[in-house]
């Protein structure tokens, strides 16, 4: 591996061969990722403000006005770089920044007007520079989402697409004919073919009426998709990647990637299916060749750069493909798991699964169970604090490279959002709820009422609180990702089931001689594992209680509990 320029190598990026025996092994294998929704994390005092920043603001929003006494209730760039600390404190190895680019905000900047740069909500490019620094200094390494399927409308190139059917960017966009000629009173009968878009009810087309033809968006109207048949296209987007590996990102996780290739027939969708927006659907063999093509640009920058691909396809034989005889994505998003029920078979089976697909391929498997486009796991699992206290020590014990999601280090659960708040298209309010920092009531944030509600109980669940408190969630990651980064088995080890009583999970990870055993009890009621572990064991971590490192395992697996057992 080549050294990353400008990066401070933290404890787990040492590669030296000489005392590092997995220095073949690239760095996200064995990290954890953070994703960070930046709406969501911390706003910025307006008084704290840069005057480039205010200047920038005042143009963009010119109708909305600046409180010096207090923020703006969005979390920006340096909101982010003030809670490092808490990231490299918690023990993760790489953050990952969802759209901060210019925006209009119809999707929450994943409708992105201008990719190369920091929307004044967020920033600016020099605030993310510092970012991205002080978060090397601190260890951590800085991956951004990158949304190359569709643009804003507001995009400059989709502006001058529309404007005319001879627009130098017109064919940068999918355009059709009507099917039949528009009627007198300009209705022009049923879009091209039968595919629904996302978040809206109704076809992926939108008429455009001034230009005579329909135009395509998987998602939102105000989100065209961009023409990757159109070499134009393809030249463009690389500009922008080349612009922030430039910036140092460590990589990119990349938008509905699986988008990008469209069979040009654009056939219907089985009768079966439709209904399902076709953002879950596409699965076209165009696509591949264009993801070999950013993974050649990646890898010809210096420093073990990543691609994270959002691949949205609902079965992981689908997903599998994506990462190409490892000339493709590094690590794809494997979605199964995230919508299995809490159930010991469930679950199971979805490791299997993904075990079956993967391994032929030397594939290396991500695991997340919460983000900012689902409800989050304590919540999708009954709003507990126990499931979600061991579905941390699921998560973070498989094999494979797991995602947290900001607030998931709390057990936070999604916001109650009453209607006359809901911004959301896609009804997602609820688990983008900002992150409460301190006791209330502004919580740590400069404005008292951020964009969306508080979770649940934030009082108590501030990570203020949590820090003093030996049970708490912050507690129980930070030193479940404190064993797991001195634990070679836990980070890179094989993955191996041991006999387990019904409705509990037993695996072993083992590496270079070191072992770890995971137990999941899915049950309300307590699990004699007794017969299925041979030899002394001592507890790592358990998710009943605070950390005890060393206790002796007596062989009883708690209710709805996980541990981390090592050899005593
Ligand atoms: C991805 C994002 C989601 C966004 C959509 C359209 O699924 O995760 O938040 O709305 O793409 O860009």
């Amino acid at each position: 591996m080549t050294e990353h320029h400008g990066w401070t190598p933290g404890e787990t990026a040492a590669k030296d061969p000489h005392s590092d025996p997995d220095h073949d092994r690239p760095w996200w294998q064995g990290a954890v990722f953070y994703q960070i929704y930046p709406r969501s994390f911390q706003d910025t005092p307006v008084q704290e403000w840069s005057a480039e920043r205010r200047a920038a603001f005042r143009l963009s929003y010119p109708s909305r006005e600046l409180d010096d006494a207090g923020g703006d209730g969005v979390g920006d760039l340096d909101g982010i770089r003030r809670r490092l600390p808490h990231l490299a404190g918690l023990g993760v190895d790489a953050i990952w920044l969802s759209p901060f680019f210019r925006s209009p905000m119809a999707d929450f900047g994943y409708d992105v007007s201008d990719h190369c740069d920091v929307d004044p909500l967020f920033g600016t490019l020099g605030q993310f520079d510092r970012l991205v620094a002080e978060a090397h200094e601190h260890g951590l390494r800085v991956i951004i989402d990158f949304v190359p399927n569709h643009t804003s409308v507001a995009h400059p190139w989709f502006a001058d697409a529309r404007s005319s059917r001879h627009a130098r960017h017109r064919d940068w966009y999918i355009w059709r004919d009507p099917v039949r000629p528009p009627g007198p009173d300009g209705d022009p009968g049923p879009p091209p073919n039968n595919w629904t878009a996302t978040f809206v009810d109704g076809p992926a087309w939108t008429w455009d009426a001034s230009t005579g033809q329909w135009y395509l968006h998987l998602f939102l109207p105000d989100q065209p998709d961009l023409n990757w048949e159109n070499p134009e296209v393809i030249e463009a987007m690389h500009r922008v990647m080349r612009f922030w590996l430039d910036r140092d990102v460590d990589g990119f996780r990349v938008d509905v990637i699986h988008g990008l290739g469209k069979d040009p027939a654009l056939p219907d969708d089985p009768p079966e299916l439709v209904g399902i927006p076709h953002s879950a659907l596409n699965d076209d063999p165009r696509t591949h060749p264009i993801i070999r093509d950013l993974r050649r640009l990646v890898d010809s920058f210096p420093g073990d750069r990543v691609i994270v691909g959002e691949v949205f396809l609902l079965s992981t034989a689908l997903v599998a493909p994506y990462y190409g005889e490892g000339d493709e994505l590094h690590l794809a998003f494997n979605f199964p798991p995230l919508y299995a029920p809490w159930e010991a078979d469930a679950w199971r089976t979805r490791i299997d699964r993904t075990a079956a697909e993967l391994d032929p391929r030397g594939a290396w498997p991500t695991w997340v169970l919460s983000n900012h486009d689902n409800a989050r796991h304590r919540t999708r699992y009954g709003g507990g604090a126990d499931r979600a206290r061991a579905a941390a020590l699921l998560l973070l014990g498989l094999r494979g490279t797991p995602f947290v999601y900001a607030g998931e280090e709390l057990g936070l659960s999604d916001a109650v959002v009453p209607p006359q708040r809901a911004v959301d298209p896609g009804g997602r309010d609820g688990c983008r709820a900002p992150i409460p920092w301190e006791p209330g009531p502004s919580h740590g944030w400069a404005s008292d009422e951020p964009w969306l509600p508080w979770p649940p109980e934030a009082d108590g669940a501030d990570a203020a609180t949590q820090e003093d408190d030996p049970g708490s969630f912050l507690q129980l990651y930070r030193h479940s990702l404190s064993v797991r980064r001195g634990s070679p088995a836990l980070r890179l080890g094989a993955f191996r089931w041991l006999a387990s009583p019904p409705g509990v999970l037993l695996w072993e990870r083992t590496h270079r001689g070191e072992r770890t055993v995971v137990a999941v009890n899915f049950t309300d009621d307590p699990a004699d594992l007794s017969g299925h572990l041979h030899g002394d064991w001592r507890v790592a971590v358990a998710s009943d209680s605070p950390a005890r490192p060393g206790t002796r395992f007596a062989g009883t697996l708690g209710p709805v509990a996980a541990l981390w057992l090592q050899p005593a």
